[in-house]
């Protein structure tokens, strides 16, 4: 097992007040049902944003929470990386906007884009500034606006997604530190870019009547395919994961998996070998927020006692492109 060069030293999160259960699409008039969302995703309610609340808005109440938690100030970030699918507009990032209303003068600001994965990718690449001796302090945050993007006439994909952001404070760990990010794991496949995706409302085909009217500038997904694909690589992504730091599933205190669904999540914590009182669920109470899922359920787990200091916890994700990731931590 490698020395963890970088620890996690505060969390937070930044939820929509909104509540949106399953029974409240009815009034959109939509075919579906509280029945049929649950049986298949676990879903139960989901946030939505208002319309002032932004992606930045969201991140920037996570991002308060953690540097109060790890007594950073602003003025000692040295980075923020900021994962998001649903960026306040495509320039500049909306790192600089949350970096600007953070007044973070010292910080490198960017964004970082691999949908639900986005988050993981995000902590290896402070860690990573970290190890080069870049950087010390990062704030890595996840934050999405989903209802954004998200068709609300298209009952197979609006039912599955919901709003928020996460973030926390990672630091340079001391030499001879046992906690801290133990392994990390990356990876892609963009030939299957097309099952999960806008088609429209980048450079290649610009926002027009005809995107507006017909509808490509929101998300589409090939749900079945979708479906087999997570499950595959959520699993190969643990198996990494834990490979890379020596460990086995019963090594883990709590697994932390991407919330898109409650099948797959029990599909990978049975791969793994993990017993689901282990698995720190809350797709039920805010549907997948893509990128923000992971950090949002850290922050919670923490709050509810679920993680403590020196719990050994495996993260993975599967999110659009496809990616997919993992990581060991010990907290
Ligand atoms: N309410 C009621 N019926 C719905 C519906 C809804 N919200 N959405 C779709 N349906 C219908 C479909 O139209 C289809 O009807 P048909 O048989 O008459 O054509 C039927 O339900 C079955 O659709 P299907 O897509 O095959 O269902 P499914 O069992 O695969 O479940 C998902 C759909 C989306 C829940 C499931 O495929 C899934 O979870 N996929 C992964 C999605 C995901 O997690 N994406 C993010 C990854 S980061």
């Amino acid at each position: 097992m490698k020395r963890p060069v970088a620890y996690v030293a505060g969390t937070g999160r930044g939820i929509p007040a909104k509540v949106m259960t399953n029974h409240d699409f009815a009034a959109l008039g939509l075919d579906t049902s509280h029945e049929w969302i649950f049986e298949r995703t676990g879903i139960v309610e989901r946030r939505i944003a208002a319309p002032e609340e932004t992606t930045c808005s969201m991140a920037v109440t996570a991002a308060k929470q953690a540097m109060a938690r790890a007594g950073v100030h602003a003025g000692e970030l040295d980075a923020i990386v900021l994962s998001t699918a649903t960026p306040d507009r495509l320039l500049p990032a909306t790192a600089v906007d949350l970096q600007a209303q953070l007044g973070a003068t010292r910080a490198a600001a960017f964004d970082l884009s691999a949908a639900c994965t986005g988050w993981l990718y995000a902590m290896t690449v402070a860690e990573g500034l970290m190890h080069s001796g870049a950087i010390e302090t990062a704030l890595v945050v996840g934050a999405e606006k989903m209802s954004a993007i998200t068709d609300w006439q298209d009952r197979s994909t609006c039912v599955l997604f919901g709003d928020g952001a996460g973030a926390v404070v990672l630091k340079r760990t001391q030499n001879g530190a046992h906690c801290g990010i133990l392994s990390t794991f990356m990876r892609s496949d963009g030939t299957l870019a097309e099952l999960l995706w806008r088609p429209a409302g980048g450079a290649a085909v610009p926002f027009s009547d005809a995107v507006l009217q017909d509808r490509t500038s929101y998300v589409k997904m090939a749900g079945r395919e979708v479906f087999k694909h997570a499950v595959r690589q959520m699993s190969e992504a643990c198996d990494r994961a834990l490979d890379a730091a020596k460990l086995t599933g019963s090594d883990i205190d709590v697994l932390i998996p991407h919330q898109a669904n409650n099948r797959i999540i029990e599909a990978t914590a049975k791969h793994a070998g993990i017993p689901m009182d282990k698995v720190y669920v809350n797709v039920d109470r805010f549907g997948n927020t893509s990128s923000a899922s992971i950090p949002i359920a850290i922050d919670e787990a923490f709050e509810r006692g679920r993680l403590r200091p020196g719990s050994t916890a495996l993260l993975c994700a599967f999110g659009a492109g496809f990616t997919w990731g993992s990581m060991v931590i010990r907290f």
